[in-house]
C-alpha cells in the first residue's frame, strides 16, 4: 500500500503561499504532501504542463428554490451540482428561502431534504423574507450555531422584498448571532415606477429591462444598505456588483473601514445590454437582476477587481429553460419585459470564463484568479481552511485546468437542466480536465462521475471575518 491514495503529479499548482510545479499527495480525502518527487500514489496522475487549483467555491448559486416570478428553477441538486463538478466548482453556497408567514427552521428543514441530491459539498444562505420575532431571536441564531453562518436579504422583488426597517432588525439580528448578511441591492419603488412608465410609453422589449433597471436603481440601494450596515457596525457582502457606480459605493465604505465586500458575477463580465437586443425573443436569454450593463461597465469591474475592491467572482446561477412554458416563456413570446422571469445559468462556465477572459487575456494573475473562484469565497462566508486552497490539512478538493486547452461553449458542456447557455459559443482558451472532491474523481473532462448524495453539507464555525469592527458612527454602542 503506498502512501497516497492519489498523486497529481508535476502541475504548476497554486498553493496557498505560492504558485510552484510540484506533486500534491492526497490521503483521506485530504491533502496530505505538497512537494517535490512523492512516492507513487495508488493512483498517479501526470499533470505536466497542466494547472492544479483548488475546487472552486461559488457562493452565490439557486438551485430547486422557487423564482419570484413564479417561473420554474431549472436545476435541482443533482443536475445543479452535476453542472458544477463539470466546471470545475467543488463547494457551492445555496439559497434556503423562508416562505412569508412560514417557519425559517422548517424551510432550512426542507431545504435540506433536498439538497440530499447534491453531488458536491455545500452550504445554505438563509433567506429571510420575513423577520418575524420567532424567526430572529429564536430560529436564527439557532440555525447560526448549527452552521449556517449567512444570510441573504432582497430589498426590491415582491415576494421576498424587506422594508429598511426589516433590513435593520435582520443586521441586528445577524451582527448578534454571527452571521454574514448578503444583500440583493436594487431600489424597488423605482423599478415599478420606470417599469409602468416604459410600459405606458409601448416600450416592452426585453432590452428594456435595462431602462427599467437603469445603474441609479443599484447605485442608491448599495449605497443605503452600505449606510445602514455602516450605522450598526454589521459586516455586508454586497451581490452582485454590475458596474462601476454601485463599485465605487463598495470602495468609498471600504475607505472609510468598513467591514463591506463585494462580488460581480461572471455574466457582467462578459455579457452585455445589447446581448438584451438580440433578435425576437433571443434577448430574454440574458434578462437578470441586476441588468446587463453597457461595456465602459465591464471595463469597470476588471478594474474593481485589480484595486481589490471586488474580491470574489460567482455565478448567481438561475437557471430557466428557454423553450418551456414554465421558464423564459412563461407568459409567451410577445409578453413585455416585466413579464419575462430573471434569471441565467453559469455554474459551469464560471471557471472557464473568468480564466480565459482573465488571465489569458492578461486582465488578472493567476492567483487573482484562483482568490476570486475558489480562496475569497471559502474564507469570506466561513469554508476555510478545508476549502479554498491547496494546502496540507484542506479538503483534498483540486481541479486540473488546461491553460492551453481551446473550446467553444455550448449548452451540452454545462451539464445543467437548462436548455440553452447565454455563452453559446463563446471560445475560451482554458478549461478544467478533471474535477476531484475529497480525492474522489468527480468529473474527468467530459463526464460527471459523482453521484448524487455524495455531497456533505457543510456546518460553518465562528470565524474572525466577518466579526464587527465595534465601531460606530457615535460614541453609543446600540448593542450595549
Ligand atoms: O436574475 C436573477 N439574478 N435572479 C432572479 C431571481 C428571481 O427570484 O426572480
Ligand atoms: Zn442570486
Amino acid at each position: 500500500m503506498s502512501d497516497f491514495d492519489l498523486v497529481i503529479r508535476g502541475g504548476t499548482t497554486v498553493t496557498a503561499s505560492d504558485i510552484s510545479v510540484c506533486d500534491v499527495g492526497v490521503k483521506d480525502g485530504l491533502i496530505a504532501a505538497i512537494g517535490a518527487g512523492l512516492p507513487r500514489g495508488d493512483t498517479d496522475i501526470d499533470a505536466k504542463g497542466l494547472l492544479v487549483l483548488p475546487g472552486g467555491v461559488d457562493t452565490h448559486v439557486h438551485l430547486d428554490q422557487p423564482f419570484s416570478s413564479g417561473a420554474e428553477i431549472a436545476d435541482d441538486f443533482a443536475s445543479g451540482t452535476a453542472s458544477a463538478a463539470a466546471g470545475g466548482t467543488t463547494t457551492i453556497v445555496c439559497h434556503a428561502p423562508q416562505t412569508r408567514g412560514g417557519s425559517l427552521a422548517e424551510a432550512v428543514a426542507a431545504y435540506g431534504a433536498k439538497a440530499k441530491q447534491a453531488r458536491i459539498d455545500h452550504g445554505f444562505h438563509l433567506l429571510i423574507n420575513d423577520p418575524t420575532p420567532e424567526v430572529l431571536e429564536r430560529e436564527l441564531p439557532a440555525l447560526v450555531a448549527a452552521g449556517h453562518r449567512s444570510v441573504k436579504v432582497f430589498m426590491t422583488y415582491e415576494s421576498n422584498r424587506l422594508a429598511d426597517a426589516q433590513i435593520l432588525q435582520v443586521l441586528a439580528a445577524a451582527r448578534h448571532a454571527g452571521a454574514l448578511v448578503c444583500v440583493h441591492a436594487e431600489h424597488h419603488e423605482l423599478i415599478g415606477w420606470l417599469t409602468q412608465a416604459l410600459l405606458a410609453a409601448g416600450l416592452s422589449a426585453p432590452k428594456h429591462l435595462a431602462w427599467a433597471k437603469p445603474m441609479v436603481v443599484e447605485r442608491e440601494a448599495t449605497h443605503r444598505i452600505l449606510a445602514l450596515a455602516e450605522a450598526l457596525d454589521t459586516p455586508i457582502q454586497v451581490f452582485h456588483v454590475s458596474g462601476a457606480q454601485s463599485g465605487e459605493e463598495v470602495a468609498r465604505a471600504q475607505a472609510r473601514g468598513q467591514k463591506a465586500w463585494a462580488e460581480t458575477c461572471t455574466q457582467y463580465l462578459v455579457l452585455g445590454e445589447s446581448d438584451m437586443d438580440r433578435l425576437g425573443f433571443e434577448g430574454a436569454k440574458f434578462m437578470i437582476s441586476p441588468a446587463l450593463r453597457p461595456p465602459s461597465d465591464r471595463e469597470a469591474l476588471w478594474q474593481l477587481i485589480r484595486d481589490g475592491v471586488i474580491d470574489i467572482v460567482s455565478s448567481d446561477h438561475s437557471p430557466l429553460r428557454f423553450d418551456d412554458p414554465r421558464g423564459k416563456k412563461q407568459h409567451g413570446e410577445t409578453a413585455p419585459f416585466n413579464k419575462i422571469p430573471n434569471g441565467v445559468p453559469g455554474l459551469a462556465a464560471r471557471l472557464p470564463i473568468l480564466y480565459s477572459e482573465g488571465v489569458a487575456k492578461g486582465r488578472i494573475d493567476l492567483r487573482t484568479f484562483v482568490s476570486l473562484v475558489a480562496t475569497n469565497p471559502a474564507r469570506r462566508f466561513g469554508l476555510a481552511p478545508r476549502k479554498g486552497s491547496i494546502a496540507i490539512g484542506a479538503d483534498a478538493d483540486i481541479v486540473v485546468f488546461d491553460p492551453t486547452k481551446r473550446m467553444r461553449l455550448t449548452n451540452a458542456l454545462q451539464h445543467h437542466g437548462s436548455d440553452y447557455t447565454p455563452y453559446e459559443g463563446l471560445e475560451v482558451l482554458g478549461y478544467p480536465t478533471a474535477t476531484y472532491q475529497r480525492g474522489q474523481l468527480i468529473f474527468d473532462g467530459t463526464n460527471v462521475l459523482a453521484q448524487p448524495g455524495a455531497g456533505q453539507l457543510i456546518a460553518r464555525s465562528a470565524y474572525a471575518e466577518i466579526a464587527p469592527t465595534g465601531r460606530f458612527p457615535t460614541p453609543f454602542n446600540p448593542f450595549g
